[in-house]
């Protein structure tokens, strides 16, 4: 039996790359963080990428990298960058041929996390709370359209892993 990617989506900070090294290795499966291929193959770091080409750019890079690892490979764990999942073709990808599990934490659990978060991400550079609050929101709506979804708030990663393992054991995905 061909085994489908499991995907892992969510907001900046949510643990989907701590998760899906965990999940990786409990699953003995290869794991891979869309935004470090597209930092390999583009030779550049997501900031670089920002500050010299602009966002449209990494998103064009974001698009056709994660489509082609969704359609083309199977049995990996992969996370992809917050943002990924806004784009339609992403997502028309990610749940035409993959799991989806989509890693949620409530506004104040994030928000007491925020700070460490800063660095190495452009989206979260001198915005205000209230315009990363809005975004958070917004993207919150879009995550929810997953094969599965979990409130993460209070667990630790070890937590989260077991509980998408047990989902992934009962559902056959
Ligand atoms: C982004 C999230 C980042 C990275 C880029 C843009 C976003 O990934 O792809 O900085 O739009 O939310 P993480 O979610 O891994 O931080």
């Amino acid at each position: 039996m061909v085994e489908k990617n499991i995907v892992l989506i969510g907001f900046m900070g949510t643990g989907k790359t701590t998760v899906g090294r965990m999940l990786a290795a409990r699953l003995g499966r290869d794991f891979l963080d869309m935004d470090d291929v597209i930092e390999r193959e583009s030779g550049k770091t997501i900031p670089e990428i920002f500050a010299e080409e602009g966002e449209q750019a990494f998103r064009q890079l974001e698009r056709d990298i994660t489509i082609d690892y969704c359609r083309n490979t199977t049995g990996k764990v992969i996370s992809l960058g917050g943002g990924a999942y806004m784009q339609p073709a992403i997502r028309d990808a990610c749940l035409a041929d993959c799991s989806v599990v989509a890693l949620e934490l409530s506004w104040p659990a994030w928000l007491a996390r925020s700070e460490e978060l800063k660095e190495g991400r452009p989206l979260l550079q001198n915005k205000s709370t209230e315009a990363v609050r809005e975004l958070f929101e917004k993207r919150s709506r879009v995550y929810a359209d997953c094969t599965y979804q979990l409130l993460t708030d209070g667990l630790s990663p070890q937590d989260v892993t077991d509980a998408i393992i047990n989902w992934y054991k009962e559902s056959g995905f």
